[in-house]
């Protein structure tokens, strides 16, 4: 068999046309990628092949062939139109990882709405601010979720339907409607709205410094870039079993979790349960997983559980492994290496750039703790925050930064023009990390260039815990920040000064903790509290939060003249 290209040989002769060519897209055409991903593939013969084998925690189990897939993402699209929702609009994904997102989020693509995937596990607040932001027209949720939306839906005007998948219709209020994947009449045939290039497709929320988070908007085009990366970095190949552990309310379970296997026909499976080692190990054995696009926090933590559980699995299908979402230590990759008997590839990328930037690509030699190079077609670059020109010399810090114009890349933030225009200078977009880049071009992850908090591989903005705490009891004032964990790699603390009449005690704490986990998120909540008299601020009052930070992480805050006076 002749060897597949090397690195080098992809790069130097690299266009996207490939991925044009593959997935049989006419420059100027139609572009959908809800039928890129069922309706083409059935065209191909692969129709009665199994595109989604999923199982919940209970062992439950469901398989659907891509022709299944093409049929009940037609329903929905249909179901959807029937409502009377138009190309354009906002439809909102709010469930757990049950069969109905994977399809329900091709149906809604193939229909021209725009699917805006939330996580299940975010409280009423997390999910207002975001379907108001996007003036979201419906919400696609289950009974379980369905208080969370009942809480907040006279605050959103816009939101006019709320449709759950597994709800009896005589339980349902106004505006409510009961849609059952499976049991509604099967559309065999659907037009596609004709979406072309760079008509909407996602909007995924994403977290920053300052403000609320921000809507990255992506467009049909986006496909070229996701169905090459899986193919070429993650290795995906026909006869895989691809297995993506993520949500997709994170961008990597809509990228890598639907979009690229689907575009490239593989078999994926999903197991719609949280983290358990056992359980994991069991199910990549059972169904012979092949491929495996995981993250560093849950590495740690099968880590943690020790090399003996892993032997006493058969996991001999696992060909590849790959990580995303925070740096992957060179303990892990040695670790992995050891115990399954080969490394995980570190993979780069953000919610903006919709597909793997930088990568460990196959064939390449890994060096472990090192994120690897640019994917063949992007430039990347470390480059000198006062200049924003490249570094001279290897090894030096520098702000990540890629020339644009690649598939994926955002076409915006929704409603927010300047926060987008703000990340883009000298030619270059700047991802908001510092790397360094060694002799052989391999890129060195340091850290992120704000003060955004990645806990677990999920970013948390401080902004919104930040407005999220001043409705708790006795917040005057308060600063999030990351503080230094073994598994999670951060964690949030808060820093709360409290108004006059309010002590500080272990319930107030409790109290607050508590209402931010229900109104925002696990993630967001803040695994400590310090209660303290002032915090830190420039001469017109703004909260510096990297003093705290540095406190937190025992490193020097070095200069600080120039925020001070701001
Ligand atoms: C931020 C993007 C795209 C899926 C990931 C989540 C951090 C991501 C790595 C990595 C070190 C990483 C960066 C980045 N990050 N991958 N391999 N090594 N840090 O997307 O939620 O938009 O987060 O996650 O800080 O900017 P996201």
């Amino acid at each position: 068999m002749r060897a597949p290209p090397s690195y080098e040989e992809l790069t130097r002769n690299f266009d996207w046309k490939v991925a044009e060519r593959e997935l049989g897209y006419q420059p100027g055409g139609p572009i959908n990628i809800g039928w890129m991903c069922s309706d083409r593939l059935c065209h191909r013969g692969l129709g009665g092949k199994l595109a989604l084998v999923w199982e919940d925690y209970q062992g439950n189990e469901k398989q659907f062939t891509y022709d299944d897939v093409r049929v009940l993402s037609n329903t929905i699209a249909r179901f959807l139109s029937g409502l009377g929702i138009a190309p354009g609009q906002r439809i909102c994904l709010f469930m757990d990882r049950v069969p109905e997102l994977f399809i329900g989020f091709l149906g809604i693509l193939k229909m021209g709405a725009v699917a805006q995937p939330l996580f299940s596990a975010f409280g009423e607040e997390s999910l207002r601010v975001r379907l108001a932001d996007a003036g979201t027209s419906a919400i696609i949720t289950q009974k379980k979720h369905l208080y969370k939306v009942r809480k907040i839906r006279e605050q959103l005007p816009d939101l006019q339907h709320i449709i759950l998948v597994d709800a009896e219709p005589a339980s349902l209020q106004e505006r409510e409607i009961a849609f059952a994947m499976e049991k509604n009449p099967r559309i065999e045939h659907f037009s596609c709205y004709p979406t072309t290039a760079e008509s909407p497709s996602v909007l995924h929320y994403t977290s920053g410094t300052t403000g609320q988070p921000k809507g990255a908007q992506h467009v049909h085009y986006s496909i070229i870039s996701q169905y090459l990366t899986s193919k070429w970095v993650l290795d995906l190949r026909p006869e895989d079993i691809y297995w993506c552990n993520a949500d997709p309310g994170w961008v990597t379970g809509t990228s890598y979790g639907i979009i690229g296997p689907w575009a490239n026909g593989v078999t994926q499976v999903v197991l719609d349960c949280g983290f358990n080692a056992t359980r994991w190990y069991e199910f990549m054995e059972k169904r012979r997983v092949t491929v495996w696009y995981s993250a560093p926090t849950a590495i740690r933590l099968l880590m943690k559980e020790g090399a003996e559980i892993v032997r006493q699995h058969d996991l001999s299908s696992l060909r590849y492994l790959a990580s995303v979402g925070e740096p992957l230590n060179a303990a892990a990759v040695l670790w992995s290496q050891e115990v399954f008997g080969k490394p995980f590839h570190d993979t780069f990328w953000q919610t903006e750039t919709g597909c793997i930037v930088i990568t460990n690509f196959p064939g390449m030699p890994v060096k472990p703790g090192s994120m690897g190079k640019p994917f063949p077609g992007i430039t990347a670059a470390a480059l000198d925050p006062k200049t924003f020109e490249p570094v001279d010399r290897p090894g030096v810090a520098g702000l990540i930064a890629l020339r644009p114009g690649w598939p994926s890349q955002l076409r915006g933030y929704w409603n927010n023009q300047i926060g987008f225009n703000a990340k883009f200078k000298n030619g270059w977009y700047l991802c908001g990390d510092r790397a360094s880049i060694d002799p052989d071009g391999y890129f060195w992850f340091m850290g992120r260039d704000d003060d955004v908090i990645n806990t677990g591989g999920h970013l948390v903005g401080p902004f919104e815990i930040e407005s999220a705490l001043l409705g708790c009891p006795g917040v005057a004032e308060s600063a999030a920040v990351a503080k230094p964990d073994p598994v999670n790699m951060e964690v949030v603390k808060a820093y709360v000064t409290l108004k006059r009449g309010f002590q500080p005690s272990d319930d107030l704490e409790l109290e607050i903790m508590n209402n931010i986990r229900k109104r925002l998120s696990p993630l967001a909540m803040p695994q400590e509290i310090e209660f303290v008299d002032s915090l830190p601020k420039t001469r017109s009052g703004k909260i510096v939060r990297r003093v705290l930070r540095c406190k937190e992480f025992n490193e020097p805050v070095g200069d600080l003249s120039t925020i001070m006076e701001d």
